[in-house]
């Protein structure tokens, strides 16, 4: 008789596997689309006989009662790596959420430095006859404190894409399994304004064929997608697979021929560590070998994306000063997002022979005022707002992109730099920069 693996034994209801979890326990739950949603959306339930949970999370897509709500402080402690609209809230109004500061490749490794996972807690898709599942949608950080925690429950969900690489693991790993069939969370992608379609296009002027891209998340990196429709023999090592590069690849422009390609590693096959955006995307990554997800500290290790020829990365920001310090994940000390991978990504692109790393930003933001109404402030400052975190140090900065053109900051000394950075901010904001660096010395 044929061999199969009998996961059956391992199922477990919701209610079970909830029943597992303890005071003082450290919970890690997978990334994005990954979260075990019926979990998640019951954890709330056993906040009256726990004291003290932590959870580890990245991204979480939905508004769980867990850390929103203010009665679940002292029960729950939400640990967040990267901060969403939500969690915003639950950190201001509940106090149930704190950000953890990390570099995206070495996240899974400084958390098992600080506190180990005891728990846990994903999703994968229904198991093959030998055992083997996928965890279809991140390994940002997943498999390092999967394999860390004293206990693994994953939700067996039949909605989710089969993906390759580092995300197969043998379910000899998992304490108990969930039957939780649903969509997956999709993201869908920002609609492409004037100004992204101008940054996009001046972003695109720097980059050669046969290059390697990563695109970061929101709008412009959704349009520089478009702006590369011209480009030839583009290939992909990237933290967070889009949309945008399915386009680029049904369009021809990003190719899986190794020849054509130019690539150092893994050639021929498109590399992330994780995927997020629509059907179209999870659809393009089920089952599909040209496509590897791995490990997010291999994956964002700048001395492994510099094996890449010619590596292009390109993130977006909320703030720069005037010497070239990039605040791309908070309003003044209020965290707004996260470091992700925005640093690993430029270091290693400019590591990488003939690599460029790109910051994009728009020149001005539209800033809610306590009474209800909004300023126009330029988000090229003369200095950062107090409170804002350093995501990109000066010294790792490449090219800075508005709407008014993009300027090369990498090796520039601060005179220069601050020049540069004027001439691409808005041009009502030009005059008051000016003299604001020279008050500053900086001119
Ligand atoms: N001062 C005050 N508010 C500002 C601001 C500034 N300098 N710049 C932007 N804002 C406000 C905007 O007005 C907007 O407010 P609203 O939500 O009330 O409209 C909000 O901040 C978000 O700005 P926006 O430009 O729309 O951000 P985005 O959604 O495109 O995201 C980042 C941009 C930088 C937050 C996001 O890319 C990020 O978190 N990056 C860091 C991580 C990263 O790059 N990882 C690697 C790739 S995955």
């Amino acid at each position: 008789m044929a061999y199969t693996y009998d996961y059956k034994r391992k199922l477990v209801s919701v209610e079970e596997a909830l029943a597992r979890i303890k005071s003082d326990d450290c919970i890690v739950c997978a990334l994005g689309a990954a979260e075990p949603n019926g979990l998640l959306e019951q954890l709330h339930t056993i906040a009256e006989r726990v004291t003290n949970v932590a959870v580890c999370t990245c991204l979480p897509m939905r508004p769980f009662k867990w850390f929103m709500e203010p009665a679940m402080r002292g029960h729950f402690e939400h640990h967040a790596w990267f901060f969403s609209a939500n969690i915003r809230k639950a950190a201001a109004e509940a106090h149930t959420s704190t950000y953890v500061p990390n570099h995206l490749h070495s996240a899974a490794f400084d958390r098992n430095l600080y506190r180990r996972p005891t728990v846990f807690i994903g999703s994968c898709t229904p198991p093959d006859r030998h055992g083997y599942v996928s965890l279809a949608f991140s390994v940002v950080y997943e498999r390092e404190l999967l394999e860390a925690a004293d206990l693994v429950i994953l939700e067996i969900n039949d909605q989710v894409p089969y993906t390759w690489g580092d995300t197969i693991i043998h379910l000899d790993m998992v304490d108990h399994l969930i039957d939780h069939s649903m969509p997956p969370f999709e993201l869908p992608s920002p609609e492409i304004e004037a100004r992204d379609r101008l940054i996009g296009g001046f972003i695109a002027e720097h980059i050669e064929d046969e290059s390697t891209l990563q695109l970061g998340i929101g709008g412009i990196p959704n349009a520089v997608a478009g702006a590369l429709m011209g480009k030839k023999g583009m290939a992909i090592h990237t933290e967070m697979l889009t949309d945008g590069m399915v386009d680029l690849f049904e369009a021809g422009v990003v190719t899986r021929a190794p020849r054509s390609m130019d690539k150092g590693l893994m050639r021929g096959k498109m590399v992330a560590a994780f995927a997020l955006g629509t059907k179209k995307l999870y659809g393009f990554l089920d089952r599909n070998p040209g496509l590897a997800l791995m490990r997010g500290s291999w994956v964002n290790d700048p001395y492994v994306i510099a094996h890449n020829r010619r590596q292009v990365s390109i993130n977006t920001t909320l703030e720069v000063d005037l010497t070239g310090q990039v605040c791309s994940e908070s309003i003044g000390h209020r965290q707004y997002s996260g470091t992700g991978g925005q640093s690993d990504t430029a270091i290693g692109a400019q590591m990488s022979e003939g690599g460029k790393s790109f910051i994009a930003l728009y020149s001005t933001a539209e800033v809610k005022q306590p009474d209800g109404s909004r300023r126009t402030i330029s988000k090229i400052a003369a200095t950062l707002t107090p409170g804002a975190a350093v995501t990109l140090h000066r010294s790792n900065v490449d090219f800075i992109v508005t709407e008014y053109g993009a300027v090369r900051l990498r090796g520039a000394p601060i005179n220069a730099r601050a020049r540069m950075l004027i001439s691409i901010a808005h041009p009502d904001f030009r005059a008051s920069l000016q003299e604001e660096a020279e008050k500053l010395g900086y001119l």
